[in-house]
């Protein structure tokens, strides 16, 4: 019988949701997951010093240099060496093909820093993501945890967490707010809800 998912993480930059993940799991929050494989598209950041620090393996490609597309075909002959059964995309700010969705078709997570369907789809990513929701004027923002599927943050949603916009807040300060208040939160405990109802399928049959 099935004792822990295997979890593939995928980065692209400082990786804080990763180390919320990390945490989660060494606080014993993540019990029915186990952090297996970190997976980048850059060389050289933030969030690959932090897997080698917790002793998980990691692997960098550059998509600049190789291109998206034998980057995802690289990233998923490494999930299937490894076994992955749950990917999930924790500051990765790749868009992924309909092949590798499919692969891994109601198994993927994303978090978002808005409270999608507002401030979503391609182009919105990180700081970006903030300053629309300034200028538009928004006084609630917040995180969103949702399944992936072939329409850019157009899966269904999981968990939403608001956070209020402040008076003065530029996007550095929003952004950090959102995470700290919704996103380090949100990403471990919808992982660990999607792995417990994995495990409960198998077991089911
Ligand atoms: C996070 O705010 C995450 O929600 C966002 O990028 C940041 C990555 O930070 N992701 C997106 O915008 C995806 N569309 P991190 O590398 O410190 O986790």
């Amino acid at each position: 019988m099935l004792k822990q998912v295997r979890i593939g993480v995928l980065v692209s930059g400082g990786g804080s949701n990763l180390q919320a993940l990390i945490d989660a799991q060494q606080a014993g929050k993540l019990p029915d997951g186990q952090l297996a494989l970190v997976l980048s598209d850059r060389p050289g950041i933030r969030a690959l010093e932090r897997a080698r620090e917790a002793g998980i393996p990691a692997l960098a490609f550059d998509r600049k240099a190789e291109g998206a597309q034998a980057v995802e075909q690289r990233m998923l002959e490494a999930l299937e060496q490894q076994h992955i059964q749950v990917v999930v995309l924790a500051g990765f700010l790749m868009i992924l093909s309909p092949i590798f969705i499919r692969k891994y078709a109601g198994r993927i997570l994303n978090v978002h820093p808005s409270l999608l369907p507002a401030f979503g789809g391609k182009g919105f990513y990180g700081l970006k993501v903030h300053q629309a929701a300034l200028e538009r004027g928004v006084q609630v923002t917040g995180a969103t945890v949702h399944l992936v599927n072939e329409i850019p943050d157009g899966g269904r949603i999981l968990l939403q967490q608001p956070v209020r916009v402040r008076r003065g807040d530029t996007a550095e300060t929003l952004q950090r707010r959102v995470m700290e208040q919704a996103e380090w939160k949100l990403l471990p405990r919808a992982t660990q809800m999607l792995c417990r109802r994995i495990i409960k399928e198998e077991h089911h049959g």
